[in-house]
């Protein structure tokens, strides 16, 4: 349980409280590249501040406050041109910075622009994602964690604006035992209710996760916490303990197993709006030929049916409905803990203290300011990357189609197909490996 005022500073992000100042010192996703290569000129929300972001007729990218200081028009009704973003309305032209370059109606010689400027944001572009940074300057880096950085990859990102408040996925997601629950018996549930008892997501993703939590913890590590869980019939050699799981402070959750690393985003829109992003890096073994990606996949998640029914029978709808369940921001005062919620306690206490270290002047974790060391930051599943698939008594690797992509929000992916046919491919032409050193798998 946490006190009113408590509840306040976990959950609340507009600009002045100490959750948004805090939440102000990273770098969050605000769309997908290809998005923004369709639409050029977009209206987003980040951290309760509505901005325009616009990729110029340059290529150069531009994040600024959203009306023209002229007559107030709304610039994501602008369009691009090589200086800038200009305005329907009378053509004053703002450039990245927001500067305001082009008066078009104004006499020749006119002054009037040079004192007219937009507020701006710095943004950058990395693994298919377009990335804001709302903090004082000096801004950070953007981190390049390697499910970002690394080449040659496949990639694609699913995303949904849902009406719940950010902290209420993060909690989801340092609570281990969740998976066992609504990813093991109530999946099965919703997947008997649907009266298909071949559904190949019994074996895949349902029956596995209602395995027994017999140990979980989460330990501190220099980018945030790493999860580490033992099943019922696994011991603390298996990679689920003993390479355990990162979980990327302040709001960055990933999943690495099998050539997949799963990284959700939970990022504060404002105070009852999170855009939920999943984001899928996918690294295929060298023995196959892998088409080299030229745009990152960035499609919508479904949270409900046509009928208005929760998509229970997904992994992603699963997380999406208990955490819109809550209510837009869950009253923390009447909640009952118990043993399992030992992580979510963690990381309140964790984030409350970063906070007060901003309110005292001082860098939170993950601020990176070092070109070096950002090149490539390395968590510690990196090595689960390479192992997909179990390998057979014959040394043969062996892949189940839709272990990749099945019941993961990716309904509406383009690529789908693509990434499983390269890991029956990859498990195809597997060199053969003596069963004693065979690794598994997810
Ligand atoms: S309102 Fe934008 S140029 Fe006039
Ligand atoms: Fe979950």
């Amino acid at each position: 349980m946490l006190s009113a005022e408590d509840n306040d500073l976990f959950t609340r992000v507009g600009p002045g409280t100490p959750g948004g100042e805090l939440m102000r010192r990273y770098w969050h996703p605000i769309t997908g590249s290809a998005e923004l290569a369709a639409r050029k000129v977009m209206s987003v929300r980040l951290l309760c501040e509505d901005l325009v972001l616009f990729r110029d007729a340059s290529g150069r990218l531009g994040l600024v406050e959203p009306f023209c200081a002229h007559r107030r028009v709304h610039l994501c009704t602008g369009f691009p041109v090589e200086e800038g973003l200009r305005c329907p309305y009378h053509g004053w032209t703002y450039d990245t910075t927001g500067q305001c370059v082009a008066q078009p109606g104004e006499p020749a010689g006119s002054r009037l622009k040079d004192d007219v400027k937009l507020k701006s944001y710095p943004v950058q572009e990395l693994g298919g994602m377009v990335f804001a940074y709302l903090g004082p300057a000096p801004a950070p880096l953007l981190p390049r964690w390697d499910f970002l950085a690394d080449e040659p990859m496949l990639r694609q990102v699913g995303y949904v604006i849902a009406p719940y408040n950010w902290a209420q996925g993060m909690e989801n997601s340092y609570d281990a035992v969740h998976a066992e629950w609504l990813h093991g018996h109530f999946f099965k549930y919703a997947l008997d209710q649907r009266g298909n008892p071949d559904d190949p997501r019994y074996e895949i993703n349902a029956i596995p996760m209602m395995r027994k939590h017999s140990t979980f913890r989460y330990d501190r590590t220099e980018y945030g916490f790493i999860r580490r869980v033992v099943l019922e019939g696994e011991s603390e050699a298996a990679d689920t303990f003993s390479v355990g799981h990162a979980k990327i402070f302040p709001n960055i959750t990933t999943i690495n197993a099998g050539g997949t690393c799963v990284s959700t985003y939970q990022v504060p829109v404002d105070d009852t709006h999170t855009l939920y992003i999943g984001h899928r890096a996918y690294r295929f073994p060298d023995w196959i030929d892998v088409p080299a990606q030229t745009e990152v996949p960035w499609f919508p998640i479904p949270i409900k049916d046509e009928a208005g029914r929760w998509i229970d029978d997904d992994i992603v709808g699963q997380d999406l409905m208990v955490m819109i369940s809550q209510g837009p921001i869950m009253d923390r005062t009447l909640e009952v803990l118990g043993t399992t919620d030992a992580g979510v306690i963690k990381y309140r206490r964790f984030y409350k203290d970063q906070a007060i270290a901003v309110r005292e002047g001082r860098d939170p974790i993950n601020v990176y300011r070092d070109l070096a060391l950002n090149q490539r930051l390395e968590l510690p599943h990196s090595k689960n990357f390479y192992d997909r698939g179990v390998f057979g008594a014959d040394g043969r690797a062996l892949y189940r189609r839709g272990s990749a992509t099945g019941a993961l929000g990716l309904q509406n992916s383009p690529i789908n197909d693509l990434i499983e046919d390269l890991f029956e491919e990859a498990a195809r032409k597997a060199p053969l490996i003596p069963p004693t050193a065979a690794s598994g798998g997810r």
